[in-house]
């Protein structure tokens, strides 16, 4: 495994997960990922800064082999892939001392078997010298679980972010190769991640604009030496407007409910608002995160199984509640035959959303003309209301 020096004191160690294709069996890796470790050497002390996935252990210990043994573990996040070796790394580093925040402690010991007294908690705000440098601690928790924390260190102005800026992408470039490619890889990390927990990012952004930074290493994918270009990016995603776009996924069995999806988007369309369609049998969930990021509306269509909502419009349904976008309008569409529970059962669904509810077109059987009149009622709600909102 190859590592990348930063500088005179601090070195990358990254585990690049190349052919990794799924993340706790759900989300899509179409770029593969990496679990980036950093090692500072102080005057005095050194230091690693989280570890790797438990996949890419062999390769990972051959890389520590070649730097010298470390006083302390910073673990910023209990998550395993970051944090899944860590029983290996203290049979290596006898009296090795990790540092966590109070609530990964006892998530360390649960998750790993890690025992209590090697783990030393930090308190928010909290220093530790190297010698001839000094790293701060700062807890930022729901960057996304309850114990997250980041790592600074004010020498070198080298904020360890963990997976906060973080971007499933596999590179060997230490730093961003190509913005425009590493946008897309954060911009999918922080939908699927991070969005459900943006009111918290938001106080953490602000509480970094304090501190002067001049590298964000995160643990996942290529490192920041231009931080305004993630900074300007989360800022928009967390803080900014949706975007005048009417996001529909939907399903469909014999083309009822996707007739409906084609004509609500060419109606939308007609009225000057953005649509995205995603077949939910067929898409990539990361694909549709990114969507919902932006979107101003999001209008779910399923048609009747069993009499309840088609199992994959239930799903697209829990997505959308537990990524919880910030979009101002929702709606369902679709199509039963004999009868159906699919729009309570959808609504019962989603309660974590914002979004307004506008009425929902549920029709029975293939869609008649004033069915679709009926979408095209609710393509000039949506269309008014992002109008109203100065969506753009
Ligand atoms: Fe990269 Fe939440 O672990």
């Amino acid at each position: 495994m190859f590592v990348h020096k930063m500088t005179e004191r601090v070195w990358q160690l990254p585990a690049v997960h190349w052919n990794r294709r799924l993340f706790d069996a759900l989300i899509p890796l179409p770029d593969g990922t990496s679990y980036n470790a950093y090692f500072i050497k102080g005057s005095e002390k050194r230091v690693l800064i989280d570890a790797a996935d438990p996949a890419l252990e062999e390769g990972f210990l051959e890389a520590l082999a070649g730097l010298p043994a470390v006083d302390y573990i910073i673990s910023n996040h209990a998550e395993q892939d970051h944090s899944g070796i860590l029983p290996k790394l203290l049979e290596r580093y006898p009296g090795v001392r990790i540092l966590a925040t109070p609530k990964a402690k006892p998530m360390l010991v649960n998750l790993l078997h890690i025992p209590e007294e090697t783990i030393q908690t930090v308190e928010d705000g909290e220093t530790l010298s190297l010698g001839d440098v000094t790293l701060e601690f700062l807890h930022m928790p729901w960057v996304h679980w309850p114990e997250t924390m980041v790592t600074y260190l004010r020498e070198e102005k080298i904020l360890f972010s963990c997976d906060f800026f973080g971007s499933h992408l596999a590179t060997s470039s230490l730093y961003v190769p190509d913005e425009w490619q590493v946008y897309e890889a954060a911009k999918r990390y922080y939908a699927e991640i991070m969005m459900p927990f943006a009111r918290h990012i938001r106080k953490h952004l602000e509480r970094l604009a304090g501190y002067d930074i001049a590298v964000i290493a995160p643990s996942h994918g290529p490192a920041y030496n231009r931080p305004a270009f993630i900074l300007d990016a989360y800022r928009d995603w967390v803080l900014g407007e949706p975007k005048n776009i009417a996001l529909i996924p939907y399903v469909s069995m014999h083309g009822s409910t996707e007739m409906m999806a084609h004509r609500l988007a060419d109606s939308l369309v007609a009225k000057g608002v953005n649509a995205q369609l995603f077949d939910l049998a067929s898409m990539d969930i990361g694909k549709l995160a990114i969507a919902m990021v932006d979107a101003g509306s999001i209008i779910l269509g399923m048609p009747t199984v069993e009499a309840g909502p088609h199992p994959y419009g239930v799903f697209g349904a829990v997505l959308i509640n537990a990524l919880r976008p910030k979009a101002k309008y929702f709606s369902i569409f679709g199509s039963y035959l004999w009868g159906t529970k699919a729009v309570p059962t959808i609504q019962s669904l989603v309660t974590n959303l914002s979004a307004q509810f506008l009425e929902p077109v549920y029709v029975r059987g293939l869609p008649r003309k004033e069915d679709l009149e009926a979408l095209d009622r609710l393509a000039e709600q949506i269309a008014q209301g992002h109008r109203a909102a100065g969506l753009r």
